[in-house]
């Protein structure tokens, strides 16, 4: 319904008048406002000031209808330049409202605001926003909740009441100085100090078992939980004690219902879970653990919350915990992913493509660069990098969109390669030919409406790990995912394309690889990148410039009349 409205708009202000006309008739126009300002938080018994959205950790949630637009006017009063994102929002034509800063604009500085346009379409259950700007979404994040617009309604039965769960990472010192002295001395950033649920770390953390965030519940209902993966730099293992997790949705997009008793969410995911409140009333943990599978230094800690039955009884004595995997269980977590798959119904019909016109095989890896003199902290005095096919992503100082729009040259290069520069076995005995990595600022043009298959393949390159890749301006159908390297003749046998789950980001295995097919129906320049932080702060980037179509309503929208100047 929204894109059929967006169709509607054109570049003439009469016109414009009447797509909004037209599309208020489909689909509500909300207005939120965002102050960026620092404020002081208390944690683990110590005070710091940080970035907030207005002054609240996790930040405001947006709430809206499939097909609303919404319109935030961001009022930067903070100490530096930021943007903001819309994770899994497609933005249909609209790249200048996606926020990655110096992809689709430069940031908004202190002292002044920027309006954007975000644009609903298809999605539908729990999505987020986050600013995009350095390490400043680790405490400027929120959930952004899309309900069936009336007399639509959810593919299962009505939940009693809903829950959102911001799953959410705390340091101790500011994380902007964090990301900033890793990157200046090549070594790996301080890990965090906690895990934190709605913004609390929960009892398992000096100075925080007076807050812990308590999900109050009445005997016998179901409740939809909406779980966002907010942390910067784990995937989670997640359950209830004593309870199943019947997950209906991830990403924005419906799943048939699985039940698990515990999921695994990657920094980026959201996932829609249905609990029901069947056993005896008392008090229940909620645990999030990391799955961080790797050599690489992570936060080995558990964050807690408490399920809490209404109703008089006596506290147990010791509150039930839930059991969750070894933080190494590589196994435990591909078996939970792998059993997602697509609702599939009428109302919620996959549209998978079939017959691929645009492959792209890409190699993940973490990498090194040579420091002079071996001057760096990285491993034998290197600097710590990472690559997508080899190539280690440069941030340009004019935004990509930008230069793109206007035809300036030499911002970026349209020549992000196809396939790796190398073809080794990228799962086993890697050697050393690959380890250091080429720096570039590289976008992957795709022409408009190609039908689109990328194989993320995870390398041993560096630290093999499990990569949580994201990109912009789409979701994605995962249509296979396995161990070792890709075989391009057998693997595409076992492809899923009857009921292949839909994602904005999905978590390659550690030395496995990730098929993902689209359909290339957004024109705009899209950030694609792993979701961990410091990979992508350490180059694990690169750009897809979608072309544009043939008519108007498969046009990049002309910018708005004000976005933030880029200062070079
Ligand atoms: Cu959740 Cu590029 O972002
Ligand atoms: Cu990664």
């Amino acid at each position: 319904m929204g894109l059929k409205c967006m169709s509607l708009i054109s570049g003439f202000l009469a016109l414009q008048f009447l797509g909004g006309l037209l599309c208020m008739a489909i689909g509500n126009v909300l207005h939120y406002d965002f102050v960026l300002k620092e404020t002081n938080f208390t944690r683990l018994c110590s005070t710091k000031s940080m970035l907030t959205v207005n002054g609240s950790f996790p930040g405001p949630k947006i709430q809206v209808y499939r097909g609303d637009t919404v319109y935030v006017n961001v009022h930067n009063q903070g100490l530096y330049g930021v943007t903001i994102h819309w994770h899994g929002v497609r933005q249909p034509r609209n790249p200048w409202s996606d926020g990655p800063e110096n992809i689709t604009q430069c940031p908004i500085q202190p002292g002044t605001n920027f309006t954007y346009e975000v644009i609903f379409t298809t999605e539908e259950g729990t999505l987020w926003w986050h600013a995009h700007s350095d390490w400043t979404r680790a405490t400027v994040h929120g959930a952004i909740i899309i309900l069936p617009p009336p007399p639509a309604t959810y593919p299962f039965p009505k939940p009693y009441a809903e829950e959102t769960i911001v799953l959410g990472e705390w340091y101790k010192g500011d994380v902007m100085a964090i990301i900033d002295d890793a990157l200046a001395t090549g070594g790996d950033p301080n890990v965090s100090d906690a895990f934190t649920i709605n913004g609390q770390p929960g009892d398992l953390y000096n100075c925080s078992n007076g807050t812990t965030y308590h999900l109050v519940a009445e005997y016998g209902k179901a409740y939809l939980l909406r779980i966002i993966n907010a942390v910067m730099n784990e995937e989670q293992f997640f359950a209830i004690a004593q309870h199943n997790l019947t997950v209906v949705g991830a990403d924005g997009a419906y799943t048939k219902p699985i039940t698990t008793n515990y999921i695994m969410i990657t920094p980026g995911q959201t996932m829609d879970v249905l609990v029901t409140t069947n056993q005896s009333r008392s008090l229940y943990y909620i645990a999030s653990t990391p799955y961080a599978d790797t050599t690489a230094p992570f936060d080995n800690t558990t964050t807690t919350a408490i399920l809490q039955y209404n109703g008089n009884y006596t506290r147990p004595s010791s509150i039930p915990f839930p059991p969750l995997p070894a933080y190494n269980d590589t196994v435990a977590a591909g078996n939970f992913t792998t059993r997602l798959r697509a609702l599939a119904s009428k109302e919620h019909p996959v549209n998978v493509p079939k017959t691929i016109t645009t492959r792209i095989f890409i190699a993940v890896s973490v990498n090194q660069l040579i420091c002079p003199n071996a001057s760096c902290s990285g491993p034998d005095g290197n600097r710590l990098s990472a690559s997508l096919n080899n190539i280690s992503f440069l941030t340009p100082s004019i935004a990509v969109l930008q230069a793109y729009y206007k035809g300036l040259n030499g911002v970026f290069g349209g020549d992000f390669p196809s396939v790796p520069p190398y073809l080794f076995n990228f799962t086993g005995d890697v050697g050393n030919n690959t380890l250091y990595p080429s720096q570039g600022t590289k976008a992957r043009f795709i022409k408009y409406g190609e039908a689109v298959e990328i194989v993320f393949q995870g390398t041993n390159v560096g630290a093999a790990e499990n990569h949580p890749m994201h990109l912009h301006g789409f979701s994605f159908y995962l249509v296979g995912t396995g161990l070792g390297n890709f075989n391009n003749v057998t693997d595409p046998a076992n492809f899923n394309l009857i009921d292949p789950p839909e994602f904005n980001t999905i978590g390659v295995p550690k030395n496995g690889w990730a098929t993902i097919r689209f359909f290339a129906d957004n024109p705009g320049v899209w950030y694609m990148h792993c979701h961990l932080e410091r990979h992508a702060s350490w180059g694990m980037d690169t750009v897809i410039i979608v072309t544009n179509g043939p008519t108007n309503a498969t046009t990049i929208r002309p910018p708005p009349a004000y976005m933030p100047p880029c200062s070079s």
